[in-house]
């Protein structure tokens, strides 16, 4: 089923998305200056981007940079006075990031923080609150990045956790594999946070077979 899933992406990407010069132009630098090809797909990229313009955000947090090609996806549905902070580990791809972002126009209204989220989020504090939050980074920690985007929002706040399903194996009670670990965790904690409405939405396409939490703060 895995080729059918991508030829219906690339259908609704030919009909609904368009060409994007700085969006392939991303994707071929991060491949260039090798970056794991672990972006969000076209179609989930203009889902953030709509959902993001639908809550009216004006500041949106980002955990997990990589090239920056859900920060540009992101960044064009703030509004002219709107920012954008995202969060990379790796030096080398907060550089990949910072460039493609400059050739996509949206470097002015991004800031991108390098080091552990953890430790970037510890930092962050008499913040205005974040309308939006995109989690997409190591999955060990995502029970407690949420925790840190409801410390961070405010009533209303959006959440989204990508790479919540990962090919059904977040059924596996047994696993040793962090990253399924981590996303069992995080569901443990969304079923036990009084502050949020959450549910989780599977997904197949370019990126296999898939999913993502969403969540808003109450
Ligand atoms: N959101 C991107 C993909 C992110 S891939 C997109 O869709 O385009 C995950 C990224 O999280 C990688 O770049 C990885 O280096 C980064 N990362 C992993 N662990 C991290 C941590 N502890 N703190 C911050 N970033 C981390
Ligand atoms: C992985 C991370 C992602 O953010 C993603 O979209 C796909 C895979 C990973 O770490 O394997
Ligand atoms: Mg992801």
């Amino acid at each position: 089923m895995g080729e059918r899933w991508q030829a219906v992406d690339n259908y609704i990407a030919a009909k609904l998305l368009g060409d994007d010069d700085a969006l392939a132009a991303t994707l071929a630098n991060n491949a260039d200056q090798g970056l794991p090809p672990i972006d969000v797909s076209a179609a989930q990229g203009k889902m953030l981007f709509l959902l993001a313009q639908i809550a009216g955000a004006k500041r949106i947090l980002e955990i997990g940079t990589l090239g920056g090609y859900s920060t540009i996806w992101l960044a064009r549905a703030l509004p002219d006075d709107g920012e954008m902070v995202t969060m990379e580990l790796e030096a080398h791809h907060a550089d990949v990031a910072r460039a493609n972002l400059e050739r996509a126009g949206v470097a002015g209204q991004v800031d991108i923080r390098i080091g552990l989220a953890t430790d970037s989020l510890a930092a962050m504090t008499d913040e205005p609150p974040f309308d939006f939050v995109f989690i997409d980074a190591d999955k060990q920690n995502n029970a407690h990045y949420v925790h840190e985007a409801i410390r961070l929002g405010r009533p209303g706040t959006t959440i989204v956790v990508d790479n919540v399903v990962r090919e059904g194996g977040v059924l596996e009670i047994a696993s040793d594999d962090e990253k399924i670990i981590g996303t069992r965790a995080l569901f443990d904690m969304l079923a036990a946070e009084p502050r949020l409405d959450a549910t989780a939405v599977q997904t197949v396409g370019a990126k296999k077979w898939d999913g993502f939490v969403l969540a808003r703060v109450k």
